[in-house]
């Protein structure tokens, strides 16, 4: 059996985008420790590209810094043939606020709508018909106004109609004190909501406050990888305790 669960984790690479984030870098590590091949994307333009590179590479990954263009992350993944994609990438309003203090403009729409659907476009035309595994997030439905919400209900539809095998997460705050940025409002207010939904779940809500109840980086990435290898999770969308 063990010799089974190793012959099927070698046929595997991933390709990792979003990695040197929060959950992407506990994705990458859970990969390794799994035994899978890793290709952990980092971007070009990134200020700390070589650090990344570097503790990637000791951790045993390798490292592509392809361009965040289409035609250029479509060569990519032809030559990659990576079976699982993982697509953890998305901005937040304080960095869309940095960024446009050098003059870029940033947005859900652009980032997390925008590239998360030129990486699942790559992944279509690599013809390797690999598994995309999306990081989208808990309270997205159909006809929701919130921009955040919104760029996520429109790439799990454009997944959908892609056609490739996929795998939906939808968690709730993703948080913890190993985060590199220290977002005190998002601590503040997981601990606030996982505190409303222990009583809720006490009072009988054990499905809604499964669903809410944060999660870190790395219980998260672990659900990831288990779910990105499991051939019984195809097509599914997972929440709550389906992702600890
Ligand atoms: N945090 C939460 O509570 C939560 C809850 C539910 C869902 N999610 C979603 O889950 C995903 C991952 O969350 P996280 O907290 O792990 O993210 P994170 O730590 O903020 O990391 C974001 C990742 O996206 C990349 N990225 C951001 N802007 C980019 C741009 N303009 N071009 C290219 N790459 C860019 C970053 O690359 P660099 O490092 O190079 O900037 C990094 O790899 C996001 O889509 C997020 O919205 C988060």
């Amino acid at each position: 059996m063990i010799a089974h669960i190793q012959e099927v984790v070698a046929m595997h690479t991933a390709f990792v985008a979003g990695a040197t984030g929060y959950t992407g870098r506990e994705v990458v590590r859970a990969l390794l420790a799994a035994g899978v091949r890793t290709v952990a994307h980092v971007r070009p333009d990134s200020a700390s590209a070589g650090a990344w590179r570097a503790r990637f590479a000791a951790l045993g990954a390798e490292v592509d810094s392809t361009p965040w263009a289409g035609p250029a992350m479509a060569a990519t993944l032809a030559r990659v043939r990576p079976t699982l994609v993982f697509a953890l990438l998305g901005t937040t309003r304080r960095r869309a606020r940095a960024a446009a203090r050098h003059g870029v403009t940033e947005s859900y729409a652009s980032v997390d709508y925008g590239l998360t659907r030129l990486l699942l476009d790559a992944a279509v035309a690599s013809g390797a018909r690999p598994r995309f595994v999306y990081l989208s997030s808990a309270g997205v439905h159909e006809g929701t106004r919130n921009a955040y919400l919104s760029a996520r209900a429109r790439l799990e539809r454009d997944l959908r109609a892609s056609g490739l095998p996929f795998v939906v997460a939808r968690p709730a705050f993703v948080t913890g004190p190993d985060r590199d940025e220290p977002r005190p409002l998002e601590r503040a207010a997981a601990r606030v909501s996982d505190a409303a939904l222990s009583v809720a779940s006490r009072l009988g809500a054990r499905r809604l406050a499964a669903r809410w109840r944060s999660t870190s980086g790395a219980a998260l990435a672990s659900a990831l990888v288990r779910l990105a290898l499991d051939p019984g999770a195809e097509g599914r969308v997972v929440e709550g305790d389906g992702l600890r």
